[in-house]
């Protein structure tokens, strides 16, 4: 269970506006739901947006009642759909759905998404003056200020799931493969995944890999007989085909590994219990951070402490992978 911080009211709201945006995780519609009965439950009016920014900009909202997230704490995707929204980089499209959100007496937005989207949830308020509040949705676990993200926990398990079972086949035929995770530019997937999984090797992108060293490395395993097949967790990294280029780079050095990507699998799917308390959480708390004066902040968690991060941060700062994780990591290849 989380710590959750002491807030008290200091604001009348009357309306807010609740989106999910960028690439979808599992656990952003209980994330909804808890910000939905949290408001309902204070009198506060919820509009749900369709398709992210998208949707405000084209002014697609409708209002949510309880009744509207009844049965959805335990379904993967979004209920309200989701986009990566090109428009809402200009200043003139976000002008224009602040003027239909204050057209509608909606006070506040609630975004739901990674870190691009919160970012431009941040230039939203910074623009328009209208209190914005972030949660952490993206599979990925690279948001600066929060320890973890919804859909995290879900997406490392779904690849351990379908790893256990490339494993099987693995030992069978006595091969490596290389197992593609996603994670965009950077490793906290692919980490958490390798470590999970008892990889032989983990790459990412924060670390630059020595294919020599690592085509010498599965040599020395095959040949000592501990390891005639195995598994290395990739983390997919920004360059579109990087495990084929890895796999081609090992033919070249003797070595035949097989290539699976695990793709789209891993952002759906039944949210794990731990990113449905981490969402019913963060959902619930957000509307009490707003009501008590809060504002242009994601709400995260930190040492096991729901907490407030300035939006602004994430423009500024990159969150690093942990290198203490990623040394056990290694500490336990063969
Ligand atoms: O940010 C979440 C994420 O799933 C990344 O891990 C991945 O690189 C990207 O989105 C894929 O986005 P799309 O579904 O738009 O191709």
């Amino acid at each position: 269970m989380y710590s959750l911080p002491k807030l008290e009211p200091i604001r009348d709201i009357r309306a807010i506006a609740v989106l999910t945006s960028g690439g979808d995780s599992p656990g952003m519609n209980p994330a909804i739901r808890g910000i939905v009965r949290s408001a309902l439950n204070r009198g506060i009016q919820v509009y749900g947006v369709q398709r992210g920014f998208a949707g405000l900009i084209q002014n697609d909202l409708e209002l949510l009642t309880s009744a509207s997230v009844s049965n959805i704490v335990q379904r993967g995707g979004t209920l309200l759909k989701s986009a990566r929204s090109l428009e809402f980089r200009q200043a003139e499209f976000r002008q224009k759905a602040a003027e239909q959100l204050a057209e509608r007496g909606i006070e506040a937005l609630f975004v739901i998404g990674g870190d691009g989207s919160l970012s431009g949830a941040h230039l939203f308020e910074a623009e328009t003056g209208i209190p914005v509040i972030g949660l952490p949705g993206t599979i990925d676990n690279d948001i600066f200020g929060t320890d973890d993200t919804i859909g995290f926990d879900t997406a490392v398990n779904t690849a351990l799931d379908a790893i256990d079972k490339i494993r099987d086949t693995a030992d069978s035929h006595e091969r490596h493969f290389l197992v593609e995770v996603m994670g965009r530019n950077s490793g906290f997937l692919a980490t958490h995944v390798g470590i999970a999984a008892g990889a032989e090797m983990i790459i990412v992108p924060e670390h630059p890999v020595d294919i020599a060293a690592l085509s010498e490395q599965l040599a020395l395993n095959r040949n000592s007989g501990q390891g005639s097949s195995g598994i290395i967790v990739v983390a997919e990294g920004n360059e579109a085909g990087l495990t084929y280029r890895l796999a081609e780079q090992l033919k070249q050095h003797g070595q035949s590994p097989h290539v699976c990507i695990l793709g789209h699998i891993q952002r759906g799917g039944i949210p794990s219990g731990h990113d449905r308390v981490l969402a019913s959480c963060l959902g619930a708390v957000s509307v009490e951070y707003l009501l008590a004066g809060y504002s242009d902040i994601l709400v995260g968690v930190q040492q096991g402490e729901v907490t407030d991060i300035p939006l602004d941060n994430l423009l500024r700062y990159r969150k690093g992978l942990d290198p203490e994780l990623l040394r056990i990591a290694l500490q336990l290849h063969r």
